[in-house]
């Protein structure tokens, strides 16, 4: 619902691939916080794309992991899949191609960086390789009747996230699929007649600042910061699923749930759940036990999925609260509650895993406590007058 503007923008470039054959361009990202539907948004525009004859291939960040092997294996087997490759001959030269890869048997070769953090050290015969595989397969995508070939990638920054609050270094082999990848996207654009093909990320608002990092001309990346949805889209996320209930909102009901949901489309949804549960059992406006277990189930749900891509529980809950419209502090209990096992003194086991559980729990508080001896040293130093 709603997105039409950023919609619009991906299709039209997509449309110069249909219509010409060529590049839709540097790589596009599109960014914003968890939830605000940067995932949703890839989805409906490779759906699309896919019934205009583009072969699609997704994959997904992880943290702090190489990520180009699985892109080019993607991309291999989905060749492997499609009737739009017209001949047999072209299929094996795809597939020396992907044998001279190594894809899916051996690491892309992209060379640690000796200097240490910044700019890989790039290998330029790698960026060579990955050009000629991925032209290679949106060219004979291309000549067996298809659109061309478009690759999304989705988490985007998780690849490159530092490795903590404090620690600012990137996974070098990381680092450099990032650099591989984006040398190779920046010659084909430069060259794009030639290139059927698109490339398009998403990923958490910091995504171009990591992929500059990686590469200094990333700043030609194209980015569509996704806003959050207006008023009249947040009503309508709201009313319409109720209408074919012949449920009504209650005008203030409404404007709570809208305030609540602040355009995260997440957040409105949790809302409309959370609503629709009070109601139906005949608890509205019985505040005091304001969130359902439903809502609390998806948080929780929401967290552990995205748990691998932060160093505790505590640094989840933060990063992932806003986009639920409610306190750190009461996602980061539900999770510490729905992990700790059963109290019922069912043996050792248990009792290693609930240990567990309350070490861990000690780690996110003592991480929770250095913040805020940070954050008041630092406030000590602002007001401090000496300083003005
Ligand atoms: N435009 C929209 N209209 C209605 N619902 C939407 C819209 N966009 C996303 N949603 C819903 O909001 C939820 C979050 O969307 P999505 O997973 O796409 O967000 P995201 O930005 O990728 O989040 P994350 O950073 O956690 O991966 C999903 O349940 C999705 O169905
Ligand atoms: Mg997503």
């Amino acid at each position: 619902m709603g997105r039409r503007a950023e919609r619009a923008k991906l299709r039209e470039r997509l449309a110069r691939v249909i219509a010409y054959g060529e590049m839709m361009g540097p790589l596009t990202v599109v960014t914003g916080p968890r939830g605000l539907g940067k995932t949703s948004l890839l989805r409906d525009v490779a759906d699309q794309a896919a019934s205009d004859g583009f072969v699609v291939c997704w994959t997904v960040g992880l943290k702090r992991k190489p990520f180009l092997d699985e892109l080019l294996g993607q991309v291999a087997r989905a060749m492997a899949r499609t009737d739009s490759v017209p001949t047999p001959a072209s299929r094996r030269h795809l597939e020396e191609l992907a044998v001279q890869l190594n894809v899916g048997l051996v690491k892309v070769e992209a060379r640690a960086n000796p200097s240490g953090p910044g700019p890989a050290a790039l290998d330029r015969r790698s960026v060579g390789q990955v050009e000629e595989f991925l032209g290679e397969a949106a060219r004979l995508i291309r000549a067996g009747g298809g659109a061309g070939l478009l690759v999304m990638i989705d988490e985007l920054h998780a690849p490159l996230e530092p490795a903590s609050d404090r620690d600012s270094s990137q996974d070098q082999e990381a680092v450099n699929d990032a650099a591989v990848l984006l040398n190779a996207v920046q010659d084909m654009a430069a060259e794009k007649e030639r290139f059927p093909l698109g490339v398009v990320g998403a990923g958490l608002p910091q995504t171009k600042t990591l992929l500059t990092r990686v590469a200094t001309f990333a700043e030609r990346t194209r980015e569509i910061a996704l806003p959050k949805l207006d008023g009249a889209t947040s009503r309508a996320l709201l009313t319409e699923p109720a209408g074919p209930f012949g449920v009504a909102w209650s005008g203030d009901a409404l404007n709570w749930a809208i305030r609540q949901g602040d355009g995260y489309p997440q957040s409105l949804q949790i809302e409309l759940v959370g609503v629709w549960c009070r109601s139906c059992s005949g608890r509205i406006g019985v505040m005091s036990k304001r969130y359902p277990p439903e809502f609390k189930d998806r948080a929780v749900k929401m967290v552990l999925s995205h748990l691998d891509e932060y160093p505790s529980v505590y640094a989840a809950a933060r990063a992932i609260a806003p986009s639920l419209g409610c306190s750190w502090e009461s996602v980061r209990r539900w999770v510490v509650a729905d992990r700790a096992p059963a109290r019922d003194g069912a043996g050792e086991v248990e009792e290693a895993r609930r240990v567990r559980e309350l070490e861990r729990e000690v780690r996110d508080l003592r991480e929770a406590n250095e913040i805020l001896k940070a954050a008041s040293i630092f406030f000590a130093g602002e007001l401090d007058p000496r300083r003005r």
